[in-house]
């Protein structure tokens, strides 16, 4: 079977006891924007990483912060492993394997791992879990589109947390809504001057959603596929490395290159651990793109293309050239909305109301990030899916 097929059934399985009727969709929303009302649950706060630190000092300040949530976080993780492997053999086999599999990763990510462990007190194979998490299970739904300007917007959804134990009582992921606490906007300094800046989770090294102002925007969608990560992961484990990890690719991405152009190449040429949709924005007319990748290349690369009247390009999930999955379509929602928007009216304000229609806002829908190139700018909201919502 499908193996998105078969996680999705298993999912449904698992939330058997939520009333909904998937799939469940409503009208495009309008005046959600500034954020407001029930699915708008809080601001995002700024932090600065310095790059000028040494790795393992670099997270000090956001974990010290954050170092309640996260620990909550990850024993919400150990909760359900233990649920699942009642013994409690899984998280003894992450305290002790996982360690290992620390020093096997690259520089700066194995040192900054070290410090979020030192600092926050998780054990570092528990760290490095949570560091390997979002490779496997992150859901969204990513946009990058032109205005009559010429200005590129980029917005996404990061839905996380499938399967990940569902509450009944409060209807609700239980890793997603652990996960609320820790989102938090970073700005990567160099010399005091910004590099980049991102929206991420406290204790997370790598990147799924980024700016680099002036020059690009980059979002990351899980791809899932046979030629899956799940090998190439445990490739890694058993010693064969050379691929990489996708979020480190695009924050590595983010840090070094210094075009659209540059950033696409490594993004679709760099050999991965498993596949990806990488969704890049330019600082120029017509550059946008969605970049459809396997372990080893891009098989597919759509661009924005005013004169075929392709004025946005869009992702959640699938391959654009074929039919999302029937209980998961949020693509055809999103271009709806889009398409109801028309070019001429695009903006934050617009494109958040695309954001937050159900089911592209959606109960795994952890945040909500709009970026402009042009001005530099990065906003993001911590959301929620009240009643009548789907569960993805
Ligand atoms: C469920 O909701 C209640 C009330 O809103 C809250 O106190 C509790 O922490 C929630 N539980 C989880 C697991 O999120
Ligand atoms: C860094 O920049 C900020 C604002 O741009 C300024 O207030 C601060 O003094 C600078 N710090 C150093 C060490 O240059
Ligand atoms: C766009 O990016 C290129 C490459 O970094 C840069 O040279 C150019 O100045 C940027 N254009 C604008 C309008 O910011
Ligand atoms: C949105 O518009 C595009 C381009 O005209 C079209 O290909 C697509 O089918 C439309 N999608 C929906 C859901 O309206
Ligand atoms: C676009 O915006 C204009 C001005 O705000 C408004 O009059 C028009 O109805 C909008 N068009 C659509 C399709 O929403």
């Amino acid at each position: 079977m499908d193996p998105c097929v078969y996680l999705f059934l298993a999912s449904l399985l698992s939330v058997t006891s939520a009333q909904f009727i998937p799939p469940y969709t409503e009208d495009c929303r309008t005046e959600m924007y500034p954020p407001n009302g029930p699915t708008f649950r809080g601001p995002v706060s700024w932090y600065t990483v310095d790059l000028d630190l040494p790795a393992s000092k670099r997270w000090t300040a956001v974990i010290t912060e954050k170092k309640t949530d996260l620990v909550n976080m990850i024993q919400a993780i150990k909760d359900l492993a233990n649920a699942f492997v009642p013994s409690g053999r899984l998280i003894e086999l992450v305290d002790i394997t996982l360690p290992l599999m620390v020093e096997t990763l690259p520089n700066p990510f194995r040192e900054e791992i070290k410090g979020i462990a030192t600092v926050s007190g998780v054990p570092l194979g528990e760290v490095v879990l949570f560091n390997i998490f979002y490779e496997v299970f992150t859901v969204c739904t990513s946009v990058v589109a032109e205005d009559h300007k010429g200005n590129l917007i980029h917005g996404r959804n990061l839905d996380f947390g499938l399967f990940m134990g569902w509450d009944v009582k409060n209807k609700s992921w239980i890793i997603s809504e652990k996960l609320k606490p820790l989102v938090v906007n970073l700005d990567f300094k160099r010399n005091n001057q910004t590099v980049f800046k991102s929206t991420n989770f406290a204790g997370y090294v790598g990147m799924l959603t980024g700016i680099k102002p002036h020059t690009f925007t980059l979002t990351m969608n899980e791809r899932f596929s046979l030629d899956g990560g799940y090998v190439g992961i445990l490739e890694w484990i058993l010693g064969q490395r050379d691929g990489m990890w996708m979020s480190f690719l695009t924050r590595s991405v983010l840090e070094n290159a210094n075009s659209y152009d540059e950033a696409k190449k490594l993004l679709a040429q760099t050999k991965l651990l498993a596949p990806a949709y990488f969704i890049l924005g330019g600082n120029q007319t017509g550059q946008g793109c969605v970049i459809t990748r396997s372990r080893i290349l891009s098989i597919n690369i759509l661009e924005i293309d005013l004169k075929l009247g392709r004025w946005y390009v869009l992702e959640t999930n699938y391959d654009h050239w074929e039919e999302p999955f029937f209980l998961d379509d949020r693509r055809t929602p999103a271009m709806k909305c889009m398409n109801q928007t028309t070019q001429a009216n695009i903006s934050f304000k617009t494109m958040y109301d695309v954001l937050s229609t159900k089911p592209v806002l959606n109960k795994l829908t952890t945040y909500t990030t709009l970026m402009q190139v042009s001005e530099g700018k990065l906003e993001s909201y911590i959301r929620d899916c009240p009643e009548p919502c789907m569960p993805w």
